[in-house]
């Protein structure tokens, strides 16, 4: 059984039960942050891009964890100088896959700034756990969204709506219905006043325009991927 517990903002937990997979762990200075940067257990860090509301803690729990950061290789270089030590890391880039203990892991193009000289930002594939997550990081809304979805049918598509810096509402349930997914999971909002959304309207949005079920999870929840 997998499962998904939430730490604010786009910082997640997945846990078949065997192997902890950490997302975005912003924690530091984020006022919706479930949980303290020094208590996360984990084996795997995926990093979108560099701004600090998804690199946050990153190299420091990486450090004291042994977890192992994926990432694009200018990110992994940024954690490196941040830790002032070479940290486990696997680089890849946008199209790739790679087989990890865990399952596998596709890095996904994403339409967003990347917050490090030279790199570029993404989202990522993650199949554990018998299901295949789709995490988009940042991102506006793009057409190739669809292509996302055409390559592995997504169980859970985890969605940015906050607005201003990704896709809002509107966009974010037109990226639920190119994406094809099954479940959809709001990120990304109501952690500061600038990101504030109306997260049922999007429910009801999303819920009347595709195939997906809308889960609303609230920082601290634990859900089960079913
Ligand atoms: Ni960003
Ligand atoms: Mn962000």
């Amino acid at each position: 059984m997998l499962k998904y517990t939430y730490y604010g903002h786009a910082c997640f937990l997945l846990d078949d039960g065997t192997h902890k997979v950490l997302a975005d762990p912003f924690l530091t200075g984020n006022p919706k942050a479930a949980i303290a940067p020094d208590q996360v257990q984990c084996d795997y860090i995926l990093v979108s891009h560099a701004h600090g509301d998804h690199l946050g803690d990153a190299a420091a729990i990486a450090k004291r964890t042994g977890a192992t950061i994926v990432a694009i290789p200018e990110v992994i270089g940024l954690c490196n100088e941040q830790a002032g030590t070479e940290l486990k890391a696997h680089g890849m880039n946008l199209g790739g896959s790679v087989k990890l203990p865990f399952g596998k892991v596709r890095m996904t193009l994403a339409l967003h700034s990347s917050g490090v000289a030279g790199g570029i930002a993404c989202g990522f594939v993650v199949q554990m756990g018998g299901k295949n997550v789709y995490f988009a990081g940042d991102t506006a809304l793009f057409h190739d969204m669809k292509l996302i979805g055409r390559k592995d049918s997504l169980d859970y598509a985890l969605l940015p709506i906050g607005d201003n810096y990704t896709m809002g509402l509107e966009d974010a349930a037109l990226a639920a219905q190119w994406l094809n997914a099954a479940n959809v999971i709001p990120l990304h909002y109501d952690t500061w006043p600038v990101i504030e959304q109306d997260v049922k309207k999007y429910q009801e949005l999303t819920e009347a325009s595709t195939r997906a079920h809308v889960h609303i999870v609230s920082p601290g929840e634990t859900l089960e991927l079913k």
